[in-house]
């Protein structure tokens, strides 16, 4: 059966610590300039249907690095966008190509879209989660200070998708979170109650975000308003009031803290521009860390 990538509560700790040892390893030997076969003659097509700059160039990158091929469709241009039905849009694409990169508004599209594919389907952001990045920022991480062991990390800000996923990966990569969220805004009920469940205390959701980094070693957010909520930009600029990761902010965290942040930003939104170009963020190689994250996945799941 193809093993689809849907969200990070679909492997097991060892199995999402494993896809960073084998990016590090990729990383080093991309470095070395060694070239790649691992995907020779496979091709992945990738559909997605919201704006990307980072996930679309570093896995069109990661699979031509492995020796693979790309197909890139924009979900408008295809006859999803005139109702074809997903079912058949899986059905077609298995017999196409190797795996389907998917990004979308409603999980249920990827869900749909693995339950008749034949091929593996990677979840390269929905509405609900970010799989993929939170595996490229756990790396950056583990880059910067070791390891997860011990370390407090805090999300700032909204509880959408990237912190559905980082909530998903503390319950099983064993880390503590602490999320700071305005009233309304925190992560999805289901997915929190089900990884606090398992993470036995791992995870808190608070409501002040100084108290979320007194002596945080990690400090991460994302926009206020992602993909799709653009209509409610105005009205959570309001009720994130407080939540900027700035300069004020960041003196509460630990002196050697570093602040993740999965890219696009806004400067004087959720993170002032000193923060963002100051030099304990670590955003930048984040984004790099994606390419080889990438490339880790693609082996696993297309090889
Ligand atoms: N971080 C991230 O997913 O960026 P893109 O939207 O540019 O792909
Ligand atoms: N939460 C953001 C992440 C972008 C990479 C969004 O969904 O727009």
């Amino acid at each position: 059966m193809a093993k689809h990538l849907l969200q990070l509560r679909d492997f097991t700790g060892d199995e999402l610590y494993a896809y960073i040892r084998r990016a590090n390893e990729l990383k080093q030997e991309a470095a070395a300039g060694t070239r790649h076969t691992l995907l020779t003659g496979k091709t992945i097509a990738m559909i997605f249907e919201k704006a990307s700059t980072r996930t679309r160039v570093s896995f069109e990158g990661a699979m031509y690095g492995l020796g693979g091929q790309v197909i890139f469709l924009s979900a408008k241009e295809t006859q999803l966008a005139r109702s074809e039905p997903l079912k058949d849009t899986a059905r077609v694409m298995s017999r196409y190509v190797d795996g389907l990169v998917v990004r979308t508004y409603g999980q249920e599209v990827v869900a749909e879209l693995a339950r008749y594919a034949t091929i593996p389907v990677i979840n390269a952001l929905t509405d609900l989660f970010h799989p993929c990045q939170i595996l490229s920022d756990v790396m950056t991480v583990i880059e910067k200070k070791g390891s997860m062991d011990g370390l407090k990390v805090t999300w700032i800000g909204d509880g959408n998708n990237m912190a559905n996923s980082w909530v998903q990966a503390a319950a099983r990569m064993r880390f503590q979170l602490v999320l700071a969220c305005p009233q309304g805004y925190t992560p999805q009920q289901e997915v929190l109650q089900a990884a606090q469940q398992e993470a036995e205390g791992l995870i808190t959701v608070v409501h002040d975000p100084v108290e979320a980094v007194r002596n945080a070693d990690v400090i991460n957010t994302d926009v206020w308003a992602s993909m799709g909520q653009e209509s409610e930009q105005q009205e959570r600029e309001k009720v994130f009031q407080g939540f900027q990761v700035d300069e004020q902010l960041l003196s509460h965290a630990k002196s050697d803290s570093i602040v993740l942040h999965c890219l696009p930003a806004h400067r004087g939104e959720e993170i002032s521009a000193g923060v963002l170009e100051g030099n304990q963020c670590v955003a930048f190689d984040q984004a790099e860390n994606k390419l080889h994250i990438h490339k880790a996945i693609l082996e696993k799941h297309i090889g």
